[in-house]
């Protein structure tokens, strides 16, 4: 083998080389996506046939396409087992006004109704409200959008400042006068406790709430 061959041939082995090396990778790859996909898919099927009560359940399979009811729709969402149900409602269907501040159950920016009860949803998980009625700020607008009195009684006395707080201390208001219609202010400051406002307009967010007490109509 003279200079020239020697060359061609060491070319020609680096070359197939790094063709080796490229496939180990693309098949490495497509193995991870594929094991994954088999993964999920079994879930689906395992789930669907728990659902339906005609097949065992998998140890350690957690059903992940399930049906939520947030403001009285039925949506169909994919959710990871650990998945929490702010992440759910922002970044799966589209709800951006849960709003998210600590995201560790400290400032109440989240706050959700759960069967007309208010409850952190960045630390809900969003499997753990399966069967449950959840409502956002975006579900209490009325049928022709009006505001809901609440939402309404915030405008009159223009309680927020910033409004990053704004409706988790709305959502909070509801749930309070949902279960006591006539609270003395000194219940409203209990009930919206759990609500942070940066802004300091816990004063204003008072008088909202004391003002939509006043009012005859259903909250
Ligand atoms: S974001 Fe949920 S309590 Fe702060
Ligand atoms: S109005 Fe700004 S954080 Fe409350």
């Amino acid at each position: 083998m003279n200079e020239s061959d020697r060359g061609g041939a060491a070319a020609l082995t680096a070359a197939a080389g790094e063709e080796a090396a490229r496939y180990s990778r693309r098949e490495f790859i497509k193995r991870v996506i594929a094991s994954g996909a088999v993964a999920s898919a079994a879930v689906y099927v395992y789930g669907g046939l728990q659902g339906c009560g005609r097949g065992p359940s998998v140890a350690g399979g957690v059903e992940r396409l399930i049906s939520l009811n947030v403001n009285g729709e039925v949506r169909r969402v994919d959710v990871l087992p650990q998945e929490t149900l702010a992440m759910t409602l922002r970044y799966k269907l589209g709800l951006t006004g849960t709003k998210l501040g600590c995201d560790r159950a400290e400032c109440g920016a989240c706050t959700v109704l759960i069967d007309d009860v208010a409850h952190y949803s960045c630390s809900t998980l969003t499997h753990s409200v399966r069967g449950r009625k959840v409502v956002t700020i975006e579900g209490l607008a009325g049928p022709n959008g009006e505001l809901h009195p609440v939402q309404q009684a915030f405008v009159d006395e223009l309680a927020p400042q910033c409004g990053f707080c704004t409706p988790g201390q709305v959502m909070a208001a509801v749930a309070l006068l949902r279960q006591n219609p006539r609270p003395t202010r000194e219940e409203a400051r209990i009930a919206l406790s759990g609500n942070l406002c940066r802004c300091g307009a816990y004063d204003n967010y008072l008088n909202a709430v004391m003002r939509a007490a006043a009012q005859p109509s259903e909250t």
